[in-house]
């Protein structure tokens, strides 16, 4: 069992979304009671090649334990060398191999999802990554097929136990289906009854009462949150809060997400190894975007955010947003 799982009652997973989750992120939704990180993926022969931003993207802090360090490609030997690179350099808790992603640019190079349709070759590789670094877990995380003719996720999850992994996140999903349409909760469940090491499901979770369900419902060990954290971290908070009292806690004030999203911005532009990013705050739009989606007059916000070129005219945006919602 992973210590993680054994210690706490329910472990609630930020999952990882590449351009989102770094590590000012994670450490926000931690600071809300996100139990378990993962990095964003990052690719094995990248790692091996020494790209220097791969390392900022999986650069993670203490507090944010236990953490996971995500890694996809197609080749078993490279993705054993990457992991056991990762473990020499930074010491995740665990790698988490990523069997999901539907992306054109990584299915093309037969990695992400499209091992969901070689699952022997899905197998060698957990095998060979769990192999190279004997030191800590590897984990897997898959969608539940290809498309709905082909929805393999026992089977594959059968594989991943065989091979070595000591758990396996569900996204209930196909890869045709993309990010759209609900999540197959029932064939997370299924899976979850059919194999032996932990389940975390994934997919439309947005809300306690989701979560109270799951963990009522199925053979779950946890959850993992994606992109309803992205416009509102303070899910988790309400989550673990809603479970203990029965009651949904008072939501941040507008004043609140929007210093959080102002101490964000600085954390995060200050930490960048590029410098060109220190100042212009343009390529944070997208990032500042998802924190604001769950606001009102998200939409006003976001066409204003279209000429912020600095912290100060985020600020100054902000005060007038709060202005005008407070009238
Ligand atoms: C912008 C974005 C980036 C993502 N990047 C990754 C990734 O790097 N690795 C991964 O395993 N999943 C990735 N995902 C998938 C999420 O981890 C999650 O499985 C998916 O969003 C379903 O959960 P949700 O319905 O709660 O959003 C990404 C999703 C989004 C929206």
């Amino acid at each position: 069992m992973l210590p993680w799982i054994t210690q706490s009652d329910f472990p609630l997973y930020l999952a990882p979304m590449a351009r989102f989750t770094d590590t000012v992120f994670r450490q926000l939704c931690k600071s809300q009671g996100a139990d378990v990180m993962v990095t964003e993926f990052v690719q094995a022969d990248a790692i091996i090649r020494g790209d220097a931003r791969l390392w900022e993207t999986v650069d993670f802090t203490e507090s944010q334990r236990p953490m996971g360090v995500q890694i996809f490609g197609s080749n078993p030997s490279s993705m054993a060398e990457a992991a056991r690179l990762i473990y020499s350099k930074i010491k995740p808790d665990f790698i988490d191999i990523n069997f999901g992603c539907p992306a054109d640019r990584v299915t093309c190079m037969d990695a992400g999802s499209s091992l969901l349709k070689n699952p022997s070759k899905l197998g060698l590789i957990i095998r060979h990554v769990a192999e190279a670094v004997p030191e800590i877990p590897v984990t897997a995380k898959i969608r539940i097929g290809w498309d709905e003719n082909q929805i393999i996720a026992k089977e594959v999850g059968q594989i991943a136990e065989a091979e070595g992994a000591k758990a396996l996140t569900i996204h209930g999903r196909t890869k045709v289906q993309g990010y759209r349409g609900e999540a197959d909760w029932e064939v997370i469940a299924e899976v979850a009854e059919a194999i032996n090491i932990p389940v975390i499901g994934n997919g439309s979770i947005e809300s306690a009462s989701d979560v109270l369900r799951i963990k009522q419902e199925t053979a779950c060990a946890g959850v993992m949150i994606g992109r309803a954290a992205l416009g509102y971290p303070w899910i988790f908070r309400d989550i673990k809060y809603t479970l203990k009292h029965n009651t949904v806690p008072d939501p941040p004030t507008i004043a609140q997400r929007w210093d959080t999203i102002i101490e964000y911005t600085e954390s995060i532009m200050a930490r960048s190894f590029r410098k060109e990013r220190h100042l212009d705050i343009k390529w944070m739009r997208p990032k500042i975007i998802a924190l604001t989606k769950e606001m009102p007059g998200s939409r006003k916000i976001r066409t204003a955010l279209g000429t912020v070129a600095q912290v100060e005219d985020l600020r100054k945006l902000a005060m007038e947003h709060i202005a005008a919602t407070e009238k």
